[in-house]
């Protein structure tokens, strides 16, 4: 595939959707075609697996339902849009993909899911297949979640079925985002995500321009 695949992963309220955007438009000014999506809800199917797992009482099903719905809307989300994209040279830009599975269902959850489950479904729907670079978005859970409730008060459709979590879920997952990226550093740049969009868009722009360069 010749496109460049990154994802942007991290807690509630770190902002990915925001430095998203922006690096779409550094990629559009330099004539790199970049598609824009996001997980869950990257395709049409997607976006009913959304509101099934974002909205609504927190506990209508358990991490497993929760891990399975999650690895069938990336498996839509594969072969409907990213790899068709990736295969037609353009840069895929992801709001979150495996990794946020791994954080929020396994470590989330206090590890209560065995990881070799969640790695066999990993091979399973997304096979050998890898971001080629993964932001980790850091913050304390504390101002992220008040910053991610200040947004849905103005939302419709309120998603905050995994915000209503206590602060215990949030803390363990944002150790699990830390835990994936010191296991993995060649994919995973961790950010501290409590600085000023531009200090941090700043800081992505260069890090794509080293990691990936910009041919
Ligand atoms: P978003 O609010 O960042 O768009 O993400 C949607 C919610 O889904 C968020 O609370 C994190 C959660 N989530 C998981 O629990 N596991 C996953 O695999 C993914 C992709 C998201």
């Amino acid at each position: 595939m010749s496109g460049k695949f990154i994802t942007f992963e991290g807690g509630e309220g770190t902002g990915k959707s925001t430095q998203l955007k922006l690096l779409a438009d550094v990629l559009a000014s330099r004539k790199i075609s970049a598609v824009r999506t996001k997980e869950p809800g990257g395709t049409e199917i997607g976006l009913e697996l959304r509101r099934l797992l974002c909205c609504g009482d927190k506990d209508k099903f358990d991490g497993v339902a929760e891990a399975l719905l999650y690895f069938a809307d990336r498996r839509i989300h594969l072969t409907q849009k990213i790899w068709p994209a990736l295969r037609d040279g353009n840069w895929v830009l992801s709001d979150r993909f495996a990794d946020s599975t791994m954080a929020y269902q396994y470590y989330g959850y206090n590890k209560k899911l065995p990881k070799q489950a969640l790695e066999n479904l990993y091979q399973i729907a997304v096979g050998d297949f890898r971001p080629d670079l993964t932001f980790i978005l850091d913050i304390d859970p504390q101002i992220g979640l008040a910053r991610s409730f200040a947004k849905a008060a103005g939302m419709e459709v309120k998603e905050t079925r995994f915000e209503s979590r206590q602060l215990e879920f949030h803390q363990n997952l944002r150790r699990g985002f830390l835990e994936i990226a010191a296991a993995e550093p060649d994919r995973c740049v961790v950010l501290n995500a409590d600085k000023s969009i531009e200090a941090l868009h700043r800081e992505i722009v260069q890090t794509v321009a080293e990691r990936l360069g910009w041919e």
